[in-house]
């Protein structure tokens, strides 16, 4: 039986750079899910008898999330749903599996690499028919749904049983439960050259990848360990929690320090690599070197063609505007086009649809391609170890050698992390009023070529969006921009990207703050961060 069920709205619930994102307990409140959900299909139209993917990365209230989603789908009019058994999903396995179910749309129950737990984080993304975060327009349409909804319809029914694969029926919607890797680790076996990662794991490549006991354990077991023959234990954490161990799941210096640490040792093996919460970002570290995930995306690009699904070249690479250069120099060698976009995935969508681009990335650790529409861990994962196979090389030879041709761009983020919103905007609103008054001067001999505030026409359906993040452009390649974060959860995180060109090669070897020192302190200087922000240091530097 369906029932109408009257609420109030809450005003909180904009979706930011990757959906809806808030502390646990926010979700907790009365209704809090219900109306959102409800908002998300009162913005959509014509999915009458059609088919919507639910899944997640499985921190606490996914399960319970999975089953108010059920309902309110059944409810409003859906055909069919189909759910990672026991409410399992990568957020890259739902983009593939919303495209090769030609499915509506999905939702996506994540926090990224938030922590997870009561205590913790939950988010409620929507994705779109070709697999992807949904565009602006619709995520706008969804938050002014939720400033005046007054009731929400759902199933009077019990739950459902998500942790056995089959169908079963709610109201008039089938919910089929299916395996949660296996529409993904065929999409993989597609694009990589399985015998040849194969063959090199039985030559005795070793390799210890961090599930950070989220999603990815299972992927990982079934494709490095199963499908690759990487020897066992190679995969560690492996078992997705709701509180993903007490730890954080992003795989960055900080918080898998443990493997920077592994692979700087005697004992290192070949290849070090994590994911994070959800399944989309990935870490990379060799033995001896850690890859940043900027130096990553140019690697990869420059590389793909060594995996048989991209044996016919790149179309494209795309990166987010704060992201380094360094794929720029490739996309200039290959002589494709390289596109620059605000920060997040949403912004690739249409480069990929449109064919445009085939192969994406952002500085913060994600990497992806026209395979679908999200960013994938183990993708750019089992990219590399393509490449390591093919070319029988370390990772760290692979990372000189790409320098010494194409030149290394030092790349810095430094965060400050939960400073007081009001002197957050007051530093940026300071920035942009500075800018028309920073190009051509000089600050400790460097000089600033251009200064302005991000702006991205989307060259396929030509939409605008602008305060996209101060950029500040210096001589000899080097670049300051400030933006502030939207994905945190308490009160405003302020990041400053850092970056400089060194074309040569016996220059390439520093240390990454002492060869960016004299941008950091200029970056500080220009923004008068202390001034706004009461900081003298950032909170995290990756
Ligand atoms: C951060 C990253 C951005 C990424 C997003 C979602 O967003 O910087 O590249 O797309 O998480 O994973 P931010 O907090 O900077 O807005
Ligand atoms: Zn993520």
């Amino acid at each position: 039986m369906i029932k109408t069920i009257t609420t109030i709205p809450y005003l909180d619930q904009q979706p930011g750079t990757s959906g809806l994102r808030k502390k646990t307990t926010v979700f907790q409140q009365v209704h809090y899910i219900e109306n959102f959900i409800q908002s998300i299909f009162d913005s959509l139209s014509g999915y009458a008898g059609q088919t919507l993917v639910v899944g997640g990365d499985g921190r606490f209230l996914n399960r319970s999330a999975i089953q108010t989603i059920l309902k309110i789908a059944a409810a409003n009019g859906f055909g069919r749903t189909l759910v990672g058994c026991g409410g399992i999903l990568s957020t890259p396995a739902v983009s593939a599996l919303i495209r090769s179910r030609k499915a509506f749309g999905g939702v996506v129950l994540s926090a990224s690499h938030n922590p997870g737990g009561p205590n913790g984080d939950f988010g409620i993304k929507y994705n779109i028919g070709n697999g992807g975060p949904a565009p602006e327009k619709i995520t706008e349409a969804i938050f002014t749904r939720t400033r005046t909804i007054d009731a929400f319809r759902i199933v009077d029914d019990p739950d459902v049983d998500i942790d056995r694969i089959g169908e079963t029926s709610l109201g008039d919607m089938m919910v089929e439960v299916v395996d949660s890797v296996e529409n993904y680790d065929a999409l993989m076996q597609s694009i990589f050259d399985f015998d040849l990662i194969r063959a090199a794991f039985h030559e005795g490549l070793t390799m210890r990848f961090d599930a950070m006991s989220a999603v990815t354990g299972p992927y990982a077991h079934v494709i490095l360990e199963n499908l690759l023959g990487a020897a066992k234990g190679t995969v560690i954490n492996g078992s997705p929690l709701p509180d993903f161990g007490g730890h954080h799941p992003d795989p960055n210096l900080l918080h898998a320090r443990h493997l920077y640490d592994l692979a700087m040792s005697d004992a290192a093996p070949d290849l070090c690599a994590a994911s994070d919460g959800d399944g989309d970002r990935n870490l990379v570290i060799g033995r001896g070197r850690f890859v940043t995930p900027s130096d990553s995306l140019a690697i990869l690009a420059a590389n793909a063609h060594l995996a048989p699904g991209y044996k016919n070249g790149l179309a494209g690479i795309a990166r987010s505007m704060p992201t380094s250069a360094a794929a720029d120099r490739v996309a200039a060698k290959l002589g494709v086009p390289l596109y620059e976009t605000p920060t997040g995935w949403k912004f690739f969508g249409n480069l990929l649809d449109a064919g445009l681009a085939t192969i994406c990335g952002e500085e913060s650790a994600g990497a992806g391609s026209d395979h679908l529409r999200e960013k994938d861990g183990l993708w750019a994962i089992l990219l590399w170890l393509n490449i390591i196979a093919a070319r029988k090389e370390s990772v760290d030879v692979i990372v000189r050698r790409h320098w010494a041709d194409y030149g290394r761009n030092y790349y810095s983020r430094h965060d400050y992390e939960e400073i007081d919103s009001d002197g957050a905007n007051a530093l940026i609103a300071a920035l942009r009023e500075s800018l028309p008054r920073l190009k051509g001067k000089k600050y400790r001999a460097i000089d600033v070529l251009d200064a302005d505030d991000f702006a991205y026409r989307d060259p396929v359906d030509g939409s605008e969006t602008s305060r996209q993040g101060v950029r500040i452009l210096l001589g000899d390649g080097a670049r300051l921009v400030y933006r502030l974060s939207g994905t945190g959860t308490a009160g405003a995180t302020l990041r400053v990207y850092i970056e400089r060109y060194e074309p040569e090669p016996s220059r390439q070897y520093m240390e990454t703050q002492t060869a960016l020192a004299d941008l950091v302190a200029l970056s500080r200087e220009l923004a008068g961060i202390e001034r706004f922000t009461g900081r003298n240091a950032p909170s995290v530097i990756t």
